[in-house]
């Protein structure tokens, strides 16, 4: 997607040869109207699954998946990090390891708004070892309900998320991937020509 390309290339800050920081439009601002363009490219590539329902985690997969959520016009529902004070008995939780942050953290999703016969699209803002999407998909076969599909806005290439999701059979779609983000440059995989 080249509108973001051009938003990654123009305000992204390479951290370290493994982080790259998007504060200005994803993680901390969010620049709307490009989280509505996110919105529709996503709703176009999975226009044809059936999908009746968006899973993200909070905070930042909300802002791409609530976009594509109104477009596709269907509910998204958040995975928590913590509790909700308003305890519910029916609760589907996964623990999810993260190896940037080296801990262990419980995502939850209330039984009320995942249900069998939901077909789901999970979106998330990156992609890196792909811990938090293993762990939504956890809570997705819990309720019996069938993931149709993944799409996240950054993926880092060099992490072994994109393959490990790939190689089990399923569609991964990456509106940016970064191949390197070596020497303070970032690079994206060369788009396919259509
Ligand atoms: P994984 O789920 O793919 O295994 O990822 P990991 O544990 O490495 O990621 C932990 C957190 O760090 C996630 O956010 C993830 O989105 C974020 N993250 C990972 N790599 C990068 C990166 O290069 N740049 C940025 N900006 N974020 C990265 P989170 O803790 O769930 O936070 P949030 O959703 O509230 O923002
Ligand atoms: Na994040
Ligand atoms: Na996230």
């Amino acid at each position: 997607m080249q509108v973001l390309k051009h938003k990654i290339r123009a305000e992204g800050k390479v951290l370290s040869d493994t982080v790259l920081k998007v504060d200005s439009f994803l993680n901390h601002q969010i620049d709307p109207q490009l989280m509505k363009e996110i919105g529709q490219e996503f709703a176009e590539l999975f226009r044809e699954e059936g999908i009746t329902k968006i899973i993200t985690i909070e905070s930042s997969g909300i802002a791409p998946a609530t976009m594509a959520g109104l477009i596709m016009d269907i509910p998204v529902v958040f995975a928590r990090k913590r509790k909700s004070l308003t305890l519910s008995k029916n609760l589907y939780s996964a623990s999810v390891y993260s190896f940037t942050k080296k801990e262990t953290s419980e995502i939850s999703v209330s039984g009320d708004f995942i249900q069998p016969d939901d077909v789901v699209l999970i979106i998330d803002d990156f992609l890196a070892n792909g811990q938090a999407v293993l762990g939504l998909i956890d809570i997705i076969e819990q309720a019996g309900a069938r993931l149709s599909g993944v799409g996240i806005v950054i993926e880092k290439g060099f992490q072994n998320g994109g393959e490990l999701l790939r190689k089990q059979g399923i569609r991964v779609e990456s509106l940016a991937i970064v191949s390197s983000l070596e020497n303070g440059k970032v690079v994206f995989t060369e788009e396919e020509q259509a």
